[in-house]
């Protein structure tokens, strides 16, 4: 950790309280100088810093602002994940993906508060605005066959429903198979890319991509999108999106470690958002008018036609409102 690090580390976790540059010095182990450096560094970045020649420095805010240092202090298991936050990425999922390929390890993370090519499912873009929103990414290497992989989406979108509760305080539902709605509105994507072995055709490594508006983005939604998107919070508050990304993470790998399919299918039931809904399944570019009656152990949504018929759905795309 750089000395910037680990002096916002012991600001963050000193509570408003102050401490003086030569107690920081000497924890650190650097010259005063160095201090006083991380703590000017700190400040273009951002936050806000009071520092008085008598008692030293506190954190007074740290705007929000996206940093490792804060969604490390928030992580439970610190042996997992190997956080990077950068200002601007094209796309964490191809950053990820780029790291997948070089062999790299599993839980490595990209956290980013602006894409300029975020992608979403089914080739479309994902609006990723800057400092409204974040988005990031993280490399896996399951054990399990292909057939499984759509457990892993579910498991993140249990986690993030889980999360959005625990940190924003708003219940959170799952709109098959992963968007996440909060007041009937779309808040969070999820893209769930696996990369298959030309050997055997197991899982080499997934791209799990999750992208959260947060706020309101600066100039709004564009229109296309502007009747589905929502955003979580009215006023910004502090440090709320490191503790919403450690708190995806640490659900995530709880579920992720045990790996209970049926634990998974239960709870991504009960957090359903279409469940009992009329619905619209969205086939070769045609509406079929449904409604949503089960979802069965491999996460498949089982839904019923005006007709009667029955079939379950293991992929594809569905609407709780007609699109025109
Ligand atoms: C969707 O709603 O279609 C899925 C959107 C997934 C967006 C996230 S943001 C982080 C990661 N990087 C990307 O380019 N996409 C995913």
């Amino acid at each position: 950790m750089s000395v910037k690090e680990n002096v916002l580390k012991i600001l963050l976790n000193s509570q408003n309280q102050y401490i003086s540059g030569e107690n920081l010095a000497n924890i650190l182990n650097v010259s005063r100088n160095s201090i006083w450096k991380a703590i000017k560094s700190l400040e273009k970045a951002g936050y806000t810093i009071n520092a008085t020649s008598n008692k030293g420095y506190a954190l007074i805010s740290s705007n929000d602002i996206l940093s490792s240092t804060s969604i490390k202090n928030h992580i439970k298991n610190q042996d997992f994940f190997d956080i990077t936050v950068l200002d601007e990425v094209t796309s964490t999922n191809t950053l990820i993906k780029e790291r997948g390929n070089l062999g790299e390890h599993e839980g490595v993370t990209i956290v980013s508060g602006h894409q300029t090519n975020g992608r979403g499912r089914l080739g479309r873009n994902f609006h990723s605005p800057t400092d409204t929103g974040v988005y990031f990414s993280v490399l896996l290497r399951p054990k399990i066959s292909a057939d499984k992989a759509i457990f892993i989406t579910t498991m993140a979108s249990i986690a993030v429903s889980e999360a959005i509760l625990e940190v924003i305080k708003k219940p959170a539902h799952i709109k098959w198979v992963n968007d996440i709605f909060v007041e009937d509105r779309k808040v969070c994507g999820i893209l769930c890319e696996a990369s298959l072995s030309m050997e055997n055709f197991d899982i080499d490594y997934v791209t799990l991509g999750i992208g959260i508006n947060v706020y309101n983005p600066n100039n709004g939604f564009p229109e296309e999108i502007s009747q589905i998107a929502g955003f979580l919070l009215e006023h910004r508050q502090e440090d709320i999106k490191n503790k919403l990304v450690a708190s995806i993470l640490n659900h995530f790998l709880e579920l992720y470690t045990e790996f209970d399919t049926e634990k998974i299918s239960a709870k991504y039931k009960t957090l359903s958002y279409v469940l009992n809904k009329e619905i619209f399944v969205i086939k070769d570019g045609e509406q079929k008018k449904a409604l949503a009656i089960d979802i069965d152990n491999a996460c498949g949504l089982v839904v019923k036609y005006d007709n009667n018929s029955i079939e379950t759905l293991n992929s594809g795309e569905i609407s709780t409102k007609i699109i025109n």
